[in-house]
Order: C-alpha cells, then sequence, then structure tokens
C-alpha cells in the first residue's frame, strides 16, 4: 500500500477501506508517513469529506494508536465530558465538582487552549501548585479517593490524535466534522469512562458556525459512542458571544469558584445545570440511564441546584485541587491568584442594543492580551485576560463599560481595547435573547 495511493483516491472523493485508513493513521504515529503527506490527506479529507463509515473507521484507529485506560476496577458510573471548543468556556470547572459532589466519578482528561478558544488544562495550571501530569495510578487513585480527576493528555492515549492535532491546527484542516469526529471520540474511547457528555458549540466563537452544522457533529460524534458501546448525550450550545463574564484563565477559573459558591452569570449557570443533569441521569443514579426522560431531569436539575446551595459542589472542588496538589486559598481570597499589571476599561461609543459579538475575535483579543498561544511553544500568562460586563441583548449607553482588558504587556493594550470594541455590534431596536442551550442529541 503507498501514501500516495491514498491521497489520491481522497482527491478523487472516493471512499477509503478501513485498511487504507489503519495504514495511514498507523504509519503517521509510528514517523514512517512524513507531515506533508498526512498534511495533503487531511486537506483531502476536509474538502471531500468522509462518510460515516470512515469516519467510525478513522476514529477506531486513532483510538488504536496507544493505550487504553481500564477504569472496570473502580465501581460506579463513570463519566467524562467534552466542549467542541469555546470562547469562556469554564464548565467542566463547574460541572466536574458539582456531579462528582452527587457521587458520580468524573474522569476527564483536558487539553490545552490553542488559538482563540482556550484549554481547561491551562486554567487549572493558573492555580499555584496544580499538576495535571498523572500517572495511570495516580490517576485511578484519585477517581476512587475523591470522585473527580482531570490529567493532561500526558499518558500515551490515542497518540494519533495528539500528533494530528498539531498538524491540523497549522494546515488549516481543523474545522472539518470528520476529523473533528474522531478526534474528540478516540480521545473519548480510549478514556475509560462508560458514559461521555459531549457539549458542541455553535456560533460565531465555534467551529461549528451554524446550527446545521452542528447537529451533524453531535450526531456523528453521538453515532460513534453507541456503536463503541458508550451512553454519549451531546448538547448543541449557543457560542455567539463569550459564555460568562470572563474570558482568560485565572479570571475563568474564579468565575468558576463564583458560579460553585452561587452567583454564576445566567446563561453559565443554564448551561452547566443541563450538563450536569444530563450526566446524572445518564449515570443512572436516579434510576433509568435515559437522557430523554423529562422527569428524571428535572429531579437532577434540582439536586445540581441543592449540591451548589449547600456548599456541596465548592467542598468538591476545593477537595480536587488539594488532591492535584494546587493550593486551594485562592477559594477564599481571589487576591492569591496572580494579577495582571495593566488594566484598560473599554466603553460602548453608541447608545442601544448589544446584537452581535465576533466571539472567535474576543478571543483573539484574550489571546493577545497574552492568555492564549499562538504556537505549542508560546508560554501564557495566566493573569491576562478579559471581563464582559454585558451581555447580547443587553441595553448600553454611550460611554458606559463594555469591557475591562488585564495585560502585563503595554505594547498590545490599545490594540485590544480597539479589537474588542468592533467586535461587539449595537442596534437600536431591541434583541431577543438567545436561549443558551439550542438543542439536544441522544
Ligand atoms: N477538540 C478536539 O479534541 N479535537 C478537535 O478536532 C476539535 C476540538
Amino acid at each position: 500500500m503507498r501514501m500516495y495511493d491514498i491521497i489520491d483516491k481522497k482527491k478523487n472523493k472516493e471512499k477509503l477501506t478501513k485498511e487504507e485508513i489503519e495504514f495511514f493513521v498507523k504509519g503517521y504515529t509510528d514517523g514512517s508517513i512524513p507531515d506533508y503527506q498526512a498534511a495533503a490527506l487531511l486537506m483531502a479529507i476536509c474538502i471531500n469529506g468522509m462518510d460515516k463509515e470512515e469516519t467510525v473507521q478513522l476514529t477506531l484507529a486513532m483510538a488504536d494508536s496507544g493505550e487504553r485506560l481500564d477504569l472496570s476496577d473502580i465501581p460506579g458510573a463513570k463519566l467524562d465530558k467534552h466542549s467542541t471548543g469555546g470562547i469562556g468556556d469554564k464548565t467542566t470547572l463547574i460541572v466536574g465538582p458539582i456531579t462528582a459532589a452527587l457521587g458520580v466519578k468524573i474522569a476527564k482528561m483536558s487539553g490545552r487552549g490553542l488559538g482563540a478558544t482556550g484549554g481547561t488544562i491551562d486554567k487549572l495550571d493558573s492555580i499555584p501548585g496544580f499538576s495535571s501530569d498523572l500517572s495511570d495510578e495516580a490517576f485511578k487513585r484519585q477517581l476512587l479517593d475523591i470522585g473527580m480527576v482531570d490529567a493532561a493528555q500526558t499518558l500515551n492515549l490515542a497518540p494519533a490524535d495528539k500528533k494530528l492535532y498539531q498538524l491540523r491546527d497549522v494546515t488549516a484542516t481543523v474545522d472539518c466534522i470528520p476529523l473533528i469526529a474522531s478526534s474528540i471520540m478516540s480521545k473519548k474511547l480510549v478514556s475509560g469512562a462508560d458514559s461521555i457528555i459531549l457539549d458542541v458549540k455553535c456560533g460565531s466563537g465555534a467551529f461549528m458556525k451554524n446550527y446545521e452544522e452542528a447537529v451533524l457533529l453531535a450526531e456523528t460524534m453521538v453515532d460513534i459512542g453507541k456503536m463503541a458501546g458508550r451512553r454519549t448525550l451531546a448538547v448543541i450550545s449557543d457560542m455567539n458571544e463569550p459564555l460568562g463574564k470572563t474570558v482568560g484563565n485565572s479570571l475563568e477559573v474564579l468565575e468558576a469558584v463564583e458560579v460553585l459558591k452561587g452567583s454564576g452569570e445566567e446563561r453559565l449557570l443554564t448551561l452547566c445545570r443541563e450538563l450536569s443533569a444530563g450526566m446524572l441521569v445518564m449515570s443512572g443514579m436516579l434510576g433509568e440511564a435515559d437522557p430523554g426522560n423529562e422527569a428524571l431531569l428535572d429531579k437532577a436539575r434540582s439536586l445540581v441546584d441543592e449540591t451548589i446551595v449547600s456548599g456541596k459542589a465548592l467542598n468538591k472542588f476545593r477537595e480536587f485541587v488539594r488532591a492535584q496538589g494546587g493550593d486551594d486559598s485562592f477559594i477564599d481570597d481571589r487576591n492569591i491568584l496572580s494579577k495582571a499589571v495593566l488594566k484598560r476599561d473599554v466603553v460602548c461609543d453608541k447608545e442601544g442594543y448589544l446584537s452581535n459579538c465576533d466571539a472567535e475575535e474576543v478571543g483573539n483579543v484574550s489571546c493577545l492580551l497574552g492568555a492564549g498561544r499562538l504556537t505549542k511553544e508560546d508560554s501564557i500568562d495566566s493573569s491576562a485576560g478579559i471581563i464582559i460586563h454585558k451581555k447580547l441583548g443587553d441595553r448600553i449607553k454611550t460611554g458606559e463599560l463594555l469591557a475591562t482588558l488585564y495585560t502585563n504587556n503595554e505594547d498590545v493594550i490599545e490594540t485590544a481595547a480597539e479589537r474588542l470594541a468592533a467586535a461587539y455590534c449595537v442596534s437600536s431596536s431591541p434583541i431577543d435573547k438567545k436561549s443558551v442551550i439550542m438543542g439536544v442529541v441522544s
């Protein structure tokens, strides 16, 4: 078999066989297929697509490229969660402790941010002492001891995805449904959890810009999960503006703590409640593990609210931070997390209603301030980021505060302020506020 012929076949819109897909994944993982040939095939897949059978084969080949985490000796329902990537998305830091406090085992492997979207590991790294670099044994021990663990992709799980994702990132081949679905699901299939909840982001700050594409991605991933014998649920959520009030690593950790203390921004809280409720139902702890059962979901939503009000979710977060070596004192005193030296308010120059947001641009501005990286090698400034004071649909007056920027880099602050202001549109007529939940695929 020759890689040249596989590329040529996909270029000519032909369907690849299981053997050809396995040849590609194995060869690229072991280094016998070079980057330039892999990049050519990825681009051909982006342009000509893959059908469901090819996508499933690609996922399975990527899942088989490394080890699998065996959690079968850990009792209880084990859940994993994954977001397709958004701006200001700190939901894992909230739904993890909520559901773990209610007895679900959260076995999570998270990534770092790249480009406009953030990553949970970068957020957790802003906590002094926190380590996301866990061995197989440490991962399982913590899951058993406190019911929640979140590690970076350091274990030898789905190494094909690790390599391919890095290549996709620099070859404009990320936003492609079969490639996203296989990337996410290969990691989920090897992480050992028996149920998977997917948060598929849709809108200006997401890979999927329109609803139809988001549904297709959600359906593809749910089908792969089910075919592999995992309970899988996808929530499609709105990403036409940043989630919550903050973008940037330590700012987002602090916002997650606020939500766990009971005072979260409404849309963020709604999404976290829905994801947590879906996870609780899927775990089977409330009876039938049917995430379409509205009565069970209602019961789960009440339990989620109670867990926040009682302080149990916050306690679980504290336990989780400590278990991974973090200093939890920032939970009581937010000043403990490092703060940016420079602060710049951005005010609105029009009167009306916030009608539109280029959420990806807000993510790019956050990167410019230092909160994200443009290449894998860049270091990030955990104190940099943005506090957003207004949400879409809010009334705003001329001169009123839209956002506050935080950075340690004086050179970027003016450009960042101009770009942030330009990322929002103001309309003279009122705008309907959209629900953060756009749909559910189960
Ligand atoms: N997240 C992933 O893990 N992979 C993708 O391809 C996109 C988002």
